[in-house]
């Protein structure tokens, strides 16, 4: 019997998933079925018990359920917890666990299909949201030298990194901070994109061959990257590719087989 997956979100028609996941199948040779799920904003754990129930044995979760999936899972793992919300679900005999994928697909892309070393490097996290949350614990798994969060509300940053301890080159603050610091990788996840918004940053921002990434995917060359650009930034990246890598590690969860991203990010810019 084929097994059966879903990303269930509210809205949910224009997730990428379902073409992702059904790509990573079709190169691994793995029979399966993945489908989009709308759940009722007030449904959630509902409409997971009933695919559960109907034999499903994992889901990815996306706005605005990341929070709810975290309460619902029976185990989480340390990378979920940390990041305060659950991407993937995998439903297994003893019950539910949660996971999140989205870190670990940052660095994945980063570091393995742009090839910018994350060991050793500098790195200014932009924002204090749930996106930048969800990367901390990732981005110092990978052996970052430093890692410094940027907020507009500084306070929310300081919070952000306070699961961590004190902790020898993690750093958080306003933009304010920095003045007279350098990086190689600098990466916005903050909203400021979404809404055409600029971000303070200074002139030396930028280390030479710096990578300037960008979360949000889709819009083209968004005012963060086009300003990166003329602060000197040499290497640009969206979020595309870590919207591909979450998506793969999901699926090395469930099937124990890691798609390869590159071919399926080539095919997502494809026009249509
Ligand atoms: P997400 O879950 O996508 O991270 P969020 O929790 O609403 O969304 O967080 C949005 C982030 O973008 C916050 O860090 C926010 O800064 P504040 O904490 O000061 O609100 C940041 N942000 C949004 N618009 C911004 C702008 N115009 N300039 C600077 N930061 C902005």
């Amino acid at each position: 019997m084929t097994d059966r997956y879903a990303v269930i979100g509210n809205p949910i028609a224009h997730s990428k998933s379902p073409r992702l996941h059904a790509a990573f199948a079709r190169q691994c040779g793995q029979d399966l079925s993945y489908e989009a799920l709308l759940a009722p904003l007030d449904g959630f754990a509902a409409t997971v018990a009933a695919f559960r129930d109907a034999g499903g044995r994992g889901m990815n979760v996306t706005v605005p359920f990341k929070v709810e999936a975290l309460q619902l899972a029976d185990r989480l793992t340390d990378r979920a917890r940390l990041a305060g919300a659950v991407n993937t679900l995998c439903f297994e005999a003893d019950g539910v666990l949660g996971d999140n994928t989205d870190g670990v697909g940052l660095v994945t892309d980063i570091r393995d299909r742009l090839g910018v070393p994350l060991a050793g490097a500098r790195v200014l996290l932009l924002g204090a949201g749930g996106a930048a949350r969800g990367v901390i614990l990732p981005l110092l798994d990978a052996g970052v030298e430093s890692l410094m969060i940027a907020n507009r509300t500084p306070d929310k940053a300081v919070q952000l990194i306070a699961p961590f301890g004190i902790r020898e080159g993690l750093h958080a603050g306003g933009f304010g901070m920095l003045a007279q610091h350098e990086f190689e990788v600098v990466i916005n996840a903050t909203s400021a994109s979404l809404a055409d918004a600029g971000l303070p940053l200074p002139q030396g921002l930028f280390a030479d061959g710096a990578l300037a990434y960008d979360m949000v995917y889709g819009k083209g060359e968004t005012r963060f990257l086009a300003d990166a650009r003329a602060l000197g930034a040499a290497r640009f990246a969206d979020g595309l590719g870590m919207l591909v890598a979450q998506a793969a590690e999901s699926f090395l969860l469930w099937r124990g087989v890691r798609p390869e991203i590159g071919p399926v990010i080539a095919e997502l810019q494809q026009p249509g």
